[in-house]
């Protein structure tokens, strides 16, 4: 199938393209690098054995997403592409609203007037805001509590209003609960710009020495050893996630909606002593006040992915950790 990648130069959509190449389709990346850097290209190339059409251009642009659409006779689209950081977007809700949400309009207006209706979108656990209970199923009410959320859940209520104007239409949202880890190689890996918001790439900045230590925002919680416990899932199960999502809806139309995660929660603490003993490394801490908003517990119940998609998260925290480290001891060496 030939398969348009928006934001496929990111961190997720890079490790989708591996494994759809993987699996025989035909990739396309449409990027405009304001979160990636284009050295991935080659990068994915050494890791699929050849090069992959890459389109540097916005989603915004739809006549750009036309020609893209029409010149590689696209059948769907896996649809990364977006700004995703939380505090960000409370700092520039328009910035956000332009890009995800505008940006996605784009995007499908391009698609619908080149009859190419069946596309998988990138969400988030975020679109459910406070968990009412656990484990979070796809059941659970939305009630985003930011800016990027909202721009997520948008989306969400824009492609359903879309499939039920016309049963072209085959959509997937995957709310995805906490990529963490990199592609075996090491070649390919998440590389934020600046400070890391995530936990895992933040313990790999400290074990390089660019950061001095890693606070620890409240060991207070009602967990098992105070600190906040959250769902993590290796970036590769995520990526397979996206291949049998892509098989799913080949034969359903509408829209079908799947948690992304590994369904166990694991705690800050949990995570810097896998980190440490996978690594040998020590990761200096510094427990602080709780952040306003931050939960004591939030993961997923993925046994709807289980059952309709036959897909499973497999990898351990081990195995995130020690990807990430490599990813990063080898990208530290590329840059220097
Ligand atoms: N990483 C996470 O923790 C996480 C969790 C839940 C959901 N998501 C969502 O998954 C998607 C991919 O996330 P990621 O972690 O790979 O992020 P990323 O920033 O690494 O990748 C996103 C890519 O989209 C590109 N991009 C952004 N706006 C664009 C535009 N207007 N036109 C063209 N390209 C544009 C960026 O340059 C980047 O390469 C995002 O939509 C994100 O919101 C990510």
């Amino acid at each position: 199938m030939n398969i348009l990648l928006t934001g496929g130069a990111g961190y997720i959509g890079s490790h989708a393209a591996v494994v759809l190449c993987a699996a025989g389709h035909n990739v396309v990346i449409l990027d405009n690098f304001c979160n990636s850097q284009h050295s991935v290209l080659d990068r994915l190339t050494k890791i699929v054995g050849k090069p992959m059409p890459c389109i540097e251009g916005d989603i915004r642009d739809t006549l750009l997403l036309e020609k893209v659409l029409k010149d590689y006779k696209i059948e769907t689209v896996m649809h990364f592409a977006g700004l995703k950081a939380v505090g960000e977007s409370v700092q520039n809700p328009l910035d956000y609203f332009d890009n995800n949400v505008g940006g996605t309009i784009s995007l499908l207006h391009a698609m619908r007037s080149n009859n190419v209706k069946s596309m998988v979108f990138s969400s988030s656990a975020t679109v459910y805001g406070m968990p009412n209970y656990l484990p979070l199923d796809e059941a659970h009410p939305t009630q985003a509590k930011n800016p990027y959320g909202r721009s997520k859940l948008h989306i969400e209520e824009i492609l359903t209003d879309l499939a039920a104007s016309d049963p072209a239409w085959h959509i997937s949202f995957l709310r995805y609960f906490n990529p963490v880890g990199a592609h075996e190689s090491g070649l390919i890996g998440e590389d934020p710009n600046g400070i890391p918001n995530n936990l895992v790439p933040y313990i790999a900045q400290v074990a390089l020495g660019r950061l001095p230590h890693l606070n620890v925002y409240g060991d207070d919680y009602p967990t098992a050893d105070g600190s906040g416990v959250r769902d993590y899932i290796h970036v590769m199960d995520l990526a397979e996630g996206h291949l049998a999502a892509l098989n799913y809806i080949q034969q359903q139309p509408g829209v079908c909606v799947f948690n992304l995660g590994s369904g166990k929660g694991s705690s800050v603490f949990e995570v810097v002593k896998v980190f440490e003993n996978e690594n040998a490394s020590s990761i200096p801490l510094k427990v602080t006040m709780r952040r306003i908003g931050d939960v004591s517990e939030c993961y997923a119940k993925v046994d709807k992915a289980n059952i309709h998609l036959n897909w499973k998260a497999t990898r351990t925290l081990q195995d995130m950790c020690r990807s990430t480290w490599n990813f990063q001891k080898n990208h530290k060496c590329a840059n220097q």
